[in-house]
């Protein structure tokens, strides 16, 4: 077995694979992490990964963490069979790796020996990095909600905001695309784009050069001290935890948004129309109105 520093990206279950005691965190999906990106050539001595699903940011996730690890280091790689597990093992057989693949709890596991020589790793990473989007006109990358396409309900919210004054946030900014929208208004004077994923801060960074803009790579759920007294709070929230649907998140996301507004600010949320958002709003402000209903969309506003 190979002593060094081991790493860790995301939290694979314990009774998928052994998860090293002390290991780096890599995942861009937990703030504070470090990014894997910014890990030297042939550093650890080992990678243990629940992979990601999407193929483009599962290669480059692959190819990042064999550029990392030593020659002879251990890579395992696990992810559920229905979100990429089944590909694993080649992909990694495609980078120059001799895999060991077993099946448990509804995942694969590929194990190898990370090669003295790799192969397409390059490409992987250019394949899976930030890029800018051109249909966009915007810096995101693979991995990113919606990464290369605005998404259907950020659309319909795009076209029904009215100007916003004062201080915000955006809960759940992605790539900044609601953010954006908001600076069009010359009364906004601060706005917070807060979003778990680092990729898609970083993203935001690069699409938002207005110094009215803050950004953090953070938990919405968790409280900030700064962010009080706010007088708007846009998204499009998330109902995805790691891929299953986590309605609780959305409603955690509300209940923030009713915490930092100061009396009478307004939260303008859009959401996919099968969620129970009514139920969440009406305890926590004192009027939520359905501005918009589409086939598969709502638009709510709520004030505090
Ligand atoms: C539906 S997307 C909306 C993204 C962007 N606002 C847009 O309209 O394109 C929800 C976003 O919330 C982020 N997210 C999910 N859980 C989060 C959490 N607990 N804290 C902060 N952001 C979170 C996701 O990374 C994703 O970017």
């Amino acid at each position: 077995m190979s002593t060094g520093i081991a790493g860790l990206y995301g939290t694979p279950a314990a009774d998928v694979v052994d998860r090293p005691a002390e290991a780096i965190q890599f995942s861009p999906l937990m703030p504070g992490a470090t990014a894997l990106e910014a890990q030297g050539d042939a550093t650890l001595a080992s990678m243990t990964m629940l992979a990601p699903p999407g193929t483009l940011e599962r290669r480059y996730a692959l190819a990042q963490a064999l550029r990392a690890v030593m020659p002879g280091g251990m890579v395992t790689a696990a992810a559920p069979k229905d979100h990429g597990g089944t590909r694993l093992r080649k992909e990694l057989q495609a980078f120059g790796c001799t895999v060991n693949e077993t099946a448990r709890r509804h995942h694969r596991i590929a194990v190898c020996a990370r090669p003295e020589t790799l192969t397409g790793v390059d490409a992987a990473l250019t394949e899976g990095g930030p890029r800018l989007v051109e249909d966009l006109g915007l810096w995101s990358q693979p991995g990113v909600f919606s990464w290369d396409r605005i998404d259907p309900a950020t659309a319909l919210l795009l076209e029904h905001l009215p100007p916003l004054a004062g201080r915000g946030a955006d809960f759940g900014c992605g790539i900044g695309i609601l953010a954006r929208a908001v600076l069009t208004s010359p009364d906004v004077k601060q706005i917070t784009l807060i979003d778990i994923d680092r990729r898609a801060i970083d993203a935001a960074r690069r699409n938002i050069d207005d110094p009215r803009a803050r950004l953090r790579w953070a938990d919405v759920r968790d409280a900030d001290p700064e962010m009080t007294g706010l007088d708007f709070v846009v998204m499009n929230a998330p109902f995805h935890d790691g891929g299953n649907e986590d309605r609780t998140l959305a409603q955690n996301f509300v209940r923030r948004a009713a915490d930092v507004l100061r009396k009478g600010g307004a939260c303008w949320l859009v959401a996919n129309r099968h969620l129970p958002y009514e139920a969440a709003m009406k305890p926590l402000f004192k009027r939520a109105e359905l501005k918009i209903e589409t086939a598969r969309y709502k638009i709510y506003m709520a004030q505090t």
